[in-house]
């Protein structure tokens, strides 16, 4: 496999980070993940898009260029194997001696992008959908950047799997929906499809964005707004969205099913809709 590390590709075997790099010391850093259909970025200007705006909120200058990342990330794509890929791009404020300020004069830093094989969710996934669980929300107030200081996402999502669920469902002052552990979240209730703003309090999902184009271009009523806690547990339906995980029905919920437990009529509207955006869209 072969990787991208400052400035040259390599086996990732042979890629070494020095111990004193603020990402390894202070998860100071910012991420992205691409997928990739057909060795096609999938809506590569927007990731790259969020990939400044993590950079502005942490205060970190872009080392490239929008050309440069596109050379970079296409060239990666072509020194590795699978038609599909999710490539994973870090970005950290480089090496100094341990102050938690800045480095002054500022270092370089290091730029790391991995390609890995796309794999999209199961059929018994798809048939039956995932369990979740809700959990507190005990994430810091600028969850729009894409950090790599990912350690309360990492709990949260532990806490689902020590539940024997695929997800947390992440529950803010006990008041309002924000997103999953690693992916977005939708509530269906009447028909409709209900998505949580694009705030400080969720990452700006590229899938979210894909959803909504789809439901406004065939005619699904949805409303982007603040979801109460109440309208996740009373939810007809509920949606998962992430670019590794596509769009998944949630059947239950702490144990109880959701609406009558099976993936129900939004996500079986919404799931062929996104599968052709993908042979149509995404593949072109
Ligand atoms: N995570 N919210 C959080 C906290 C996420 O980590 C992710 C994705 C999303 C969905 O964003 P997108 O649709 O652009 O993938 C929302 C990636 C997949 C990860 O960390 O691996």
């Amino acid at each position: 496999m072969s990787i991208y590390l400052n400035g040259a590709f390599m086996p990732i075997e042979e890629a070494r980070v020095p111990v004193l790099d603020r990402g390894f010391i202070f998860g100071d850093g910012v991420y992205e993940v691409i997928p990739v259909y057909s060795r096609r970025p999938f809506r590569l200007a927007e990731h790259l898009k969020r990939l400044q705006h993590s950079l502005d909120g942490i205060k970190l200058p872009n080392p490239h260029s929008e050309a440069e990342w596109t050379d970079i990330l296409n060239e990666l794509i072509q020194r590795n194997e699978p038609e599909d890929q999710y490539l994973y791009l870090h970005i950290t404020r480089g090496v100094a001696r341990r102050d938690h300020a800045f480095p002054n004069p500022p270092v370089p830093p290091t730029v790391f992008a991995l390609s890995n094989p796309l794999t999209t969710p199961s059929a018994e996934q798809l048939q039956h959908g995932i369990d979740c669980i809700t959990v507190v929300d005990n994430r810091w107030l600028r969850c729009d950047i894409k950090s790599i200081a990912l350690l309360p996402n990492v709990l949260l999502r532990q806490a689902a799997v020590d539940a024997g669920c695929a997800e947390a469902i992440l529950i803010r002052d006990d008041a309002f929906l924000t997103e999953g552990a690693a992916s977005n979240i939708f509530v269906v209730k009447n028909d409709k499809l209900l998505a949580p703003p694009k705030d400080n309090f969720m990452l700006p999902g590229i899938t979210y964005d894909v959803i909504l184009e789809l439901a406004a271009a065939n005619g699904i009523p949805y409303e982007v707004r603040r979801v109460t806690k109440a309208e996740v547990l009373s939810a007809d339906e509920l949606l998962l969205t992430s670019s590794t995980r596509e769009v998944l029905a949630i059947t239950t919920l702490d144990g109880k099913p959701v609406g009558d437990g099976k993936p129900g009529t939004m996500f079986t509207r919404l799931y062929p809709l996104y599968q052709t955006f993908k042979r149509e869209v995404m593949r072109k």
